[in-house]
């Protein structure tokens, strides 16, 4: 399982996903070498200007006709306007992979985000900054996130032992 995190959040998910997965591998999705040998990769990242970071998008370029599952930590709540892009933005970067399903959870914003964000002159980004608390991810990802990580996992590995 690879991963990149800059504040923790997504590193969190990535630890309660290798603890479901015994036998799996956890290193920084920078530190990843050759992927031939790896039949499942699990490919975390934070959500960065509503889509993969750079280094993800390149990480999954090279992870073309791999079996792989995403996931994200994001500071926007799924149910905001705006998020319903976040998602299929990310499954696009994964395009060459056989895709086996997605994860995604709100992640607690590094304190100087929102007031960066709120350098937007207008829109929803803006209105976005102006929120706190929860709206910016507080509290997550928690325990049921991290539960809900793990049952991903077992899915996602069940699904490959069951067919
Ligand atoms: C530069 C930057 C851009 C971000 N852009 C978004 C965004 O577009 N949408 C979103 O929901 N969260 C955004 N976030 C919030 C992060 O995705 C979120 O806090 C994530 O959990 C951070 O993960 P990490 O602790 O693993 O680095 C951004 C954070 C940073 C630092």
């Amino acid at each position: 399982m690879a991963y990149l995190s800059s504040s923790g959040n997504t590193r969190r998910v990535a630890e309660a996903i290798h603890s479901a997965l015994p036998d799996s591998i956890m290193m920084a999705m920078t530190d990843v070498g050759p992927l031939d040998g790896y039949d499942l990769i699990f490919a975390g990242f934070p959500v960065i200007a509503e889509g993969p970071p750079r280094k993800a998008r390149r990480f999954l370029g090279r992870a073309r006709g791999k079996k792989v599952a995403l996931f994200l930590t994001h500071g926007m709540p799924a149910s905001m306007d705006g998020f319903e892009s976040v998602v299929p933005n990310c499954r696009r970067a994964a395009a060459g992979c056989e895709l086996l399903g997605e994860f995604e959870c709100q992640g607690n914003m590094v304190w100087w985000m929102p007031k960066l964000l709120r350098l937007y002159p207008r829109g929803r980004v803006r209105r976005w900054a102006k929120m706190s608390g929860e709206a910016h991810g507080a509290g997550h990802p928690g325990e049921e996130d991290l539960e809900r990580a793990r049952a991903f996992a077992a899915e996602v590995r069940g699904s490959l032992t069951v067919s």
